[in-house]
């Protein structure tokens, strides 16, 4: 039989916490009853994002809802990431689930691309997935284990024009998890990287209404992360693809 591992008590990172799919990932989580710090660079947010977890939990039905905190913490520094892991540790214990979401579009053709927009996206794609890995291990090990899941793409498998940057990143993403995952599975420590097709975000400054129905919605990228976390020891789907049904013809 199975073993369904129980989520409450343990203790979460969510990078890019405040809007879009990382918020649709806190709110999932705290149902489940786990303690989860979300970041994010900004403090725009944070406020609407507090009072989106609390109104998702007043319809919630069931178990014990975890507790959640904010801090300002942007993925490409590594100081402040590390101060985030010791948040955790602090505030609730340690550290058991490390979901790296926090992610930029950066659009345009290469020839035209400003340098700094090239930077900024490996910076917070792929360096700031790094960053946030090699902070959490060590806290992860001395909790016997635990699980970073990466939030890629399915423009890692499908790259477009205009997008080289982004695609380019969300590659190396796939590649890096899939190392990670062989470097830390014998400390029970399982590395997952979900790939989602167009998510109804405000991602890359879209802003998306009427006509966008057709899309993923972030809760359902959110219960891709909860169902892999239900997973029995024994088992790690180590990427997964998730897409519209019924994508635009
Ligand atoms: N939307 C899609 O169609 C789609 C499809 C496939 C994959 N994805 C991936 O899913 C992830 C989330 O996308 P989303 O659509 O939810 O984006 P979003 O709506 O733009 O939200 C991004 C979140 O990340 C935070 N953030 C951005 N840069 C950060 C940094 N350097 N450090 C810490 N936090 C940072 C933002 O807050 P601040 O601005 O305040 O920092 C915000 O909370 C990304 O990795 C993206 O590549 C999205």
């Amino acid at each position: 039989m199975p073993v369904t591992p129980r989520l409450e008590g343990k203790v979460a990172i969510v990078t890019g916490a405040t809007r879009g799919i990382g918020l649709a990932i806190v709110a999932a989580l705290v149902e489940q009853g786990v303690d989860v710090i979300g970041t994010a660079r900004t403090d725009e947010h944070v406020k609407e994002a507090r009072e989106r977890v609390a109104a998702a939990g007043a319809t919630a039905t069931g178990g014990k809802r975890g507790r959640f905190e904010v801090r300002i913490a942007d993925v490409r520094d590594y100081a402040s990431v590390e101060r985030t892991m010791s948040a955790a540790a602090d505030l609730f214990g340690g550290l058991d689930i490390l979901v790296n979401n926090a992610g930029i579009g950066s659009f345009g053709e290469v020839a035209a691309q400003p340098l700094e927009q090239w930077r900024d996206t490996i910076d917070t794609n792929l360096t700031g997935v790094f960053h946030g890995c090699r902070a959490a291990i060590p806290h992860l090990r001395r909790r016997g284990g635990g699980w970073i899941v990466n939030i890629s793409s399915l423009a890692a498998k499908n790259p477009f024009a205009g997008a080289a940057a982004y695609c380019a990143t969300k590659a190396g993403l796939n590649a890096f998890s899939e190392a990670l995952m062989q470097e830390v599975r014998y400390d029970d420590i399982r590395v997952s990287c979900i790939l989602p097709g167009s998510v109804r975000t405000e991602f890359a400054g879209t802003h998306d209404g009427v006509g966008t129905e057709w899309k993923l919605a972030p809760e359902d990228v959110a219960r891709a992360v909860v169902d892999l976390l239900m997973h029995d020891p024994r088992s790690l789907p180590s990427r997964v693809e998730i897409r519209p049904s019924k994508p635009r013809k």
